[in-house]
């Protein structure tokens, strides 16, 4: 069993948790996740690393409920425990296997969305720790949506928060933002953007014309893992790719976002059905 050691609610329907998982914490690296499973039927929910502590023994996740099995999951409190917590799965970011030196030539922009800031923040606070100041635009609905932003800010060159509601920071969509640094004389390598496919679709639309190179990270439905069932499948150009085991990091202007959003939707009848059950 994986004891929850703390369990916090960020925003609305969004919350953290540090699980302790030492084997995990002792080799995950940023842009990996795990699979995590509450009780024996429980369904196998993937989650982006947020943040770990090696010595602790402990892990971060960071959720939105989207449907029953994330609302058990908010629902548990310190103390309790996951039956499974499997990983660390995927490729890290491929920004932890480049030279240091030739990192710190690169201006790269992070770009975030809802609870997508989660799976940013490890990857900017490996940059800092290794000397690289990145830029960082979050977006969120309303101010009271934006998370994590005490430690965003401690890891990030610049902190750009943009609210679709102008509530908070740049008032606008997080492309608006891009525009604007980048008319505002901002020249940057490459950019990373992270959340919703509708938001890393129209990042990367943005990005193609504007030539810097955009990684996202896909977050599709998926059962094993470990690239045997095929749920998680995608286009990458002209080639399918598995996000657990080629991903979660691709080149964004070669996803087929269409088609992801496509398949995301084939689920909801049946999420609408557990949610029903979880009710009665
Ligand atoms: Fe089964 Fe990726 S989750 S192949």
């Amino acid at each position: 069993m994986y004891k929850i050691r703390k369990a916090e609610k960020l925003a609305d329907k969004i919350y953290l948790m540090d699980v302790e998982a030492p084997r995990v914490a002792r080799h995950c690296e940023p842009g990996q996740f795990v699979i995590v499973k509450l009780d024996e039927k429980g369904e196998r929910i993937p989650l982006t690393i947020c943040d770990y502590d090696r010595e602790e023994g402990t892990i971060t996740i960071v959720f939105q409920t989207v449907g029953a099995s994330t609302e058990k999951f908010a629902a548990l409190k310190a103390g309790d425990a996951f039956q499974d917590f499997t990983g660390p799965l995927g490729c890290p970011s491929e920004l932890v296997h480049e030279d240091i030196e030739s990192l710190k030539q690169k201006k790269i922009l992070f770009v975030g969305g809802g609870v997508g800031s989660a799976p940013v923040y490890p990857q900017v606070k490996w940059l800092k720790e290794h000397g690289v100041d990145a830029d960082v635009i979050i977006g969120a609905k309303t101010k009271d949506m934006l998370i994590l932003e005490d430690e965003m800010k401690a890891v990030s060159g610049n902190y750009y928060p943009c609210t679709d509601d102008g509530t908070y920071g740049h008032a606008g969509m997080v492309t608006s933002m891009i525009e604007e640094l980048v008319n505002g004389g901002n020249k940057y390598d490459l950019c990373v953007a992270i959340g919703p496919v509708i938001m890393m679709k129209f990042t990367c639309l943005l990005t193609k014309k504007l030539e810097i190179p955009t990684v996202v990270s896909m977050n599709p439905i998926m059962v094993d893992g470990t690239g045997m069932c095929g749920a998680c499948r995608l286009h990458v150009g002209d080639e399918i790719k598995f996000a657990c085991v080629d991903g979660p990091e691709f080149d964004g202007h070669l996803v087929n976002f269409d088609e992801a959003m496509k398949r995301q939707q084939m689920y909801k009848t049946q999420e609408g059905r557990a949610m029903l059950k979880l009710q009665e």
